[in-house]
C-alpha cells in the first residue's frame, strides 16, 4: 500500500484535508498525519487519527525522542509528502528552508517528493512574496495543485481556495505514478519514460480556445476543441518531458502524466504560462481570442427595443509574441501554430517572423477541411529554413511526430537559461 505523509497546515481549508484522508483511502493510499500548531485550531488530532487509523504527530511529539520514531525517519516513512492546506506561512518556510517546528523540519529533512495544495486569502496568494516563494518551490521540484477560484471563507473572491479533495487525490496518484525524484524539477523525468529523448526537459503548452466575457452570461469564443494541443502535451510527456498544459475551456480530461492548469481568458492564460516558466520549450497551440470587450458588464446586458448594444473591442495580449520576445527568460525553443483559411504557407511565414518563434505548425482550418473540432489534421512545418508538408494524419499521430521533431530540434540547442 502506498503511503503519504499529510502535513495539515492551519487554515480554514483544514477540514477538507480530513475528507482528503478518506478519498485517498478509497484509492488504496494510506495517510500518516502531521498537524501544525495552527492546524489544531481547525481540526483535532483525534479526528485525524480516527480517519487515518494511525498515530497523529504534532508539536507534542518531541523532535529528540528517538525512542518512537525519529523525525528524519518520519519524514521518509511515506512515498510522498502532501501539504494541505499549504498556508502562505508554510510555503514561505519551505521556500527558505526554515525548520522551526515539526512540519517545517520534516519538509526540510525529507528525501521524498512534496506536493502542496495552497490555500489562503486571495491578496496573500497574489502578493509578490508568495509568487516568489511559489516559483522557488517549483524550481526546487515541489509539485502544486490548485488553488481554485471562487468565494472564500473570508468573503473575498478570487484564486486562493484549496483544491477539492478529489483533485488533490488525483494529483497524489499522478505524483505517485511518476519516477523517483532525481534532484530538482529541472532534472525530473516525465512520467514513465525516464530515458525518453525529452527526459528532464520542461515544456509548457497552451491549448484550446479562450473565452472573453462580455457580461456574466455571454462571451467571445472560437471553435478550437483543444484536441491537437492536448494530444501534443501527452506525446511530449510520453517522451519524458515534464509538461505543464495551460488549457482554455474545453471538455477534454487532463492528459495522463501532465500538469494541467485550466483558465478562461487570454490574460489568465498568459499569467498561467508565466507561472509555469522557465522552460526549455514553449508550444502555443491555443486559439487565443484576439480581442475582448473594453468594459465587461457587471450585470447581464438587457435587450432594449430599438437599440442594439455596441461594444468597443480591445486587443488581448499576444502570449506567443510576448514570450518569444523575452531576453534572458526566453525558452530556447518556441513553437507556434497558425490556423489559416487561405494562403496558409504565406501567412505562416509572416507569422513566424512577426511573432519571433522558431517553428510554426500551420494548418488550413476552412470549414470544409473539418480540422477544427475533428480528429484529423494536415499540417505544414514552417521554419526559417523552409517548409515541410505532412500528409493527412490523426491528431494523435501528428502529436507524436511533432513531439519527436521538437526533441530533435532541442537536441541541437543550448540548455535552459533560467
Ligand atoms: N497566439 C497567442 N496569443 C494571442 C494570439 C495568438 O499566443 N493573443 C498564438 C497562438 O497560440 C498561435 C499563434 O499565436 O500559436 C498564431 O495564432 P493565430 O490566431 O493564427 O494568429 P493571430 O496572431 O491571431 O494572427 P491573425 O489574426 O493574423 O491570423
Amino acid at each position: 500500500m502506498k503511503r503519504v505523509l499529510l502535513v495539515i497546515g492551519g487554515g480554514v481549508a483544514a477540514y477538507k484535508s480530513l475528507d482528503l484522508i478518506r478519498r485517498l483511502r478509497e484509492r488504496g493510499i494510506a495517510s500518516r498525519v502531521v498537524l501544525t500548531r495552527a492546524a489544531k485550531q481547525f481540526v483535532t488530532p483525534l479526528s485525524a487519527a480516527g480517519l487515518s487509523g494511525d498515530k497523529v504527530y504534532d508539536e507534542l511529539f518531541s523532535l529528540t525522542d528517538e525512542a518512537e520514531m525519529g523525525h528524519i525517519q518520519l519524514s521518509r516513512s511515506a512515498d510522498l509528502v502532501v501539504v494541505a492546506p499549504a498556508t502562505a506561512d508554510l510555503m514561505a518556510k519551505m521556500a527558505h528552508g526554515l525548520a522551526d517546528d515539526l512540519a517545517s523540519t520534516l519538509l526540510l529533512a525529507t528525501d521524498k517528493r512534496v506536493l502542496i495544495a495552497p490555500a489562503m486569502n486571495v491578496r496573500m496568494w497574489l502578493h509578490p512574496a508568495t509568487r516568489r516563494n511559489l516559483a522557488t518551490l517549483k524550481s526546487d521540484g515541489v509539485l502544486a495543485v490548485g488553488p481554485g477560484e471562487g468565494e472564500m471563507a473570508c468573503g473575498e473572491f478570487g484564486p486562493g481556495r484549496m483544491a477539492e479533495p478529489n483533485e488533490i487525490a488525483d494529483a497524489v496518484e499522478r505524483a505517485l505514478g511518476e519516477p523517483a525524484r532525481i534532484a530538482a524539477t529541472h532534472a525530473l523525468p516525465g512520467p514513465g519514460t525516464a530515458l525518453g529523448p525529452l527526459a528532464g526537459k520542461r515544456v509548457v503548452v497552451t491549448a484550446g480556445p479562450t473565452h472573453e466575457p462580455i457580461d456574466p452570461v455571454r462571451y467571445i469564443a472560437n471553435r478550437s476543441s483543444g484536441k491537437q494541443g492536448f494530444a501534443l502535451a501527452r506525446a511530449l510527456a510520453d517522451l519524458g518531458a515534464y509538461v505543464t498544459l495551460v488549457a482554455g475551456p474545453v471538455g477534454l480530461p487532463d492528459p495522463a502524466g501532465v500538469t494541467t492548469r485550466r483558465v478562461e481568458t487570454a490574460r489568465e492564460m498568459l499569467a498561467a504560462v508565466d507561472e509555469a516558466l522557465p522552460a526549455d520549450v514553449f508550444v502555443a497551440a491555443a486559439a487565443v481570442a484576439d480581442w475582448r470587450v473594453a468594459t465587461e458588464g457587471g450585470e447581464k446586458i438587457k435587450k432594449q427595443a430599438g437599440a442594439l448594444p455596441r461594444f468597443d473591442l480591445i486587443e488581448n495580449p499576444d502570449i506567443l509574441a510576448s514570450i518569444a520576445r523575452r531576453g534572458a527568460g526566453r525558452p530556447p525553443l518556441i513553437v507556434g501554430f497558425a490556423a489559416e483559411t487561405e494562403k496558409v504557407i504565406e501567412h505562416a511565414r509572416a507569422k513566424l517572423a512577426r511573432k519571433g518563434c522558431d517553428l510554426i505548425v500551420a494548418n488550413d482550418v476552412s470549414p470544409q477541411t473539418g480540422i477544427m473540432g475533428g480528429d484529423r489534421n494536415r499540417v505544414h512545418l514552417v521554419t526559417a529554413d523552409g517548409v515541410e508538408d505532412w500528409p493527412d494524419l490523426g491528431k494523435d499521430e501528428v502529436a507524436r511526430r511533432l513531439a519527436a521533431a521538437i526533441a530533435a530540434r532541442l537536441a541541437g540547442r543550448r540548455e535552459i537559461s533560467a
